[in-house]
């Protein structure tokens, strides 16, 4: 994973005799001082809390065989390795593990641990030491039972922040890349072997996309950020965006689906319905969660915010046009509060395809919320349950944004919802929002795990029950109706 290994400044203990010294080249590593100072298992979880990967890599097959622990110092000779980028006989020493009883659930961890390290790199390069230590804290306890995780943790970090102000730090995209092809398959064939059974474990996904996107295999790639962006949530770092949005940028495009896959639907386009509305409404103020081009955004007249981690900018924007480069939640978190001095007026929500996104957002927002606000969702009727998957498969995605409707209607009751059969994947108006119901807020984790793993997409959805033709005059006795409310004020 890291270009350059990190090695401790602690000083190496020799892995034969004990004696502590500085070691320019690592030792072999043999067991016949076992007596005096533990077992080589035990000196060889301690080379992993220090972080010395010369000693723990150099064990060999040989020496492994006779040893009783040999299927755990198997897979710490694979987590060593990793970490100097030696992936050679990796394969092997899995295989050798897995056959000397190490189980899958430890094959794993061990990995995962490898990738928390490399990950708290990436997290000390982007400024972020808490994360690191953090990453760094679950990479060593995977060796460690002890109380010292915390405090191996810390000098960890302190070490790789003074080698990058001492020294400067290659970009970690630009570092990734320059492993080699192969080696990086041989990774991707691991971690999606331990995917199998352990789906969603972030550090594997992350490397898992990282290897698939050096590979030139963007679609999985693509969809791994994705799958990563469904865990990590609010967490999901701006570096794994830029990742992401560099895959989209460089695939031509997603292989088409089967012609029922791709369907669409409505009777007019979704910006036109937007125009419409705000020619209506006349929002003095608009906020956008997911930009992209900017043609939705292109659409306000009024003093404008979009909010989006990778934009792709097409259109002329006028200077009322604020950008934020941020995912909704970090907007939301740090900069909501002095940019949106005035109640929004309207709202549209088009970031991540993902329904607990989505919530979020609406929750965010509803908290900027007049009476009289406007919130349209988009993407709120897949015309095919394959838009609907929560990994993309199709060209035409919609992610289960769907399930904002059943959940907004169970538990917000007082929301009104009005459904536009707009094209492609229909739009919902939402109308009636308060700024201080929590309902949402208290129930967002029972939410997010009672919908989660629902994958069937009512007929109801599919067959957009309920929505009305866009030109119907509820939108407008609907958007007529908030204006004046908001003129009222
Ligand atoms: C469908 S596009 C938006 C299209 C645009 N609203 C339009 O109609 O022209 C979705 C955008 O959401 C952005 N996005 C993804 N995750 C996001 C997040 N967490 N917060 C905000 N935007 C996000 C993507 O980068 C992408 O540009």
């Amino acid at each position: 994973m890291s270009e350059e290994p990190m090695t401790g400044n602690l000083e190496r203990v020799s892995a034969s005799s004990g004696s502590v010294g500085t070691a320019s080249k690592a030792e072999p590593v043999h067991d016949d001082a076992a007596g005096c100072e533990g077992t080589l298992l035990e000196r060889m979880r301690g080379y992993w809390r220090m972080g010395d990967w010369e000693n723990l890599s150099c064990l060999t097959i040989e020496e492994l065989r006779v040893n009783p622990d040999r299927a755990e110092l198997a897979m710490l000779v694979v987590a060593g390795r990793l970490q100097l980028n030696q992936f050679r006989d990796i394969q092997q020493f899995i295989q050798l593990a897995r056959e000397w009883g190490a189980s899958q659930k430890s094959i794993c961890e061990i990995l995962a641990a490898g990738v928390h390290n490399s990950l708290a790199r990436v997290a000390a390069i982007d400024k972020q030491p808490a994360r690191a230590l953090k990453h760094f804290e679950i990479a060593i306890g995977a060796a460690s039972n002890g109380n010292d995780v915390k405090l191996i943790a810390q000098t960890r970090l302190a070490e790789q922040l003074h080698r990058l102000s001492s020294r400067g730090e290659q970009k970690p995209a630009v570092a990734m890349q320059r492993a080699g092809q192969s080696e990086t398959s041989n990774i991707l064939v691991q971690i999606e072997a331990v995917l199998e059974n352990t789906p969603d474990a972030p550090p594997l996904l992350i490397a898992a996309a990282e290897a698939a996107q050096r590979n030139g295999d963007l679609q999985s790639a693509i969809r791994y950020w994705q799958r990563l962006a469904s865990v990590d949530g609010a967490e999901m770092s701006q570096l794994y965006y830029d990742r992401l949005a560099q895959a989209y940028k460089e695939i031509k495009s997603f292989p088409l689906g089967s012609a029922g896959d791709e369907a669409l639907l409505g009777d007019t386009d979704k910006h036109q319905v937007l125009g419409r509305i705000h020619q209506i409404l006349q929002p003095s103020n608009y906020l956008e969660i997911g930009v992209q081009t900017g043609k939705s955004i292109a659409l306000a007249k009024c003093n404008a915010i979009g909010v989006d981690p990778a934009p792709t900018i097409s259109v002329a924007l006028p200077d009322r046009v604020k950008l934020i480069r941020a995912t909704s939640d970090q907007f939301f978190a740090e900069q909501a509060l002095n940019l949106l001095s005035e109640p929004v007026d309207m709202a549209f929500i088009d970031g991540m395809h993902l329904f607990e996104y989505a919530l979020r957002d609406f929750i965010n927002i509803e908290k900027y919320a007049g009476q009289h606000t406007l919130v349209v969702i988009d993407d709120i009727l897949p015309v095919a349950p394959a838009q609907a998957a929560r990994d993309r498969k199709t060209r035409a995605w919609t992610g289960d944004v769907w399930k904002l409707l059943p959940i907004l209607r169970e538990r917000r009751p007082d929301l009104s919802l009005l459904l536009l059969n707009a094209y492609p994947t229909g739009l919902v108006c939402i109308s009636g929002l308060n700024s201080k119901s929590t309902a949402l807020q208290k129930a967002y984790r029972e939410i997010v795990s009672e919908w989660s793993n629902i994958v069937l997409v009512p007929d109801e959805i599919l067959s957009r029950v309920g929505a009305l033709p866009c030109e119907h005059s509820d939108l407008d006795m609907l958007i007529k109706r908030l204006r004046a409310m908001r003129t009222k004020r």
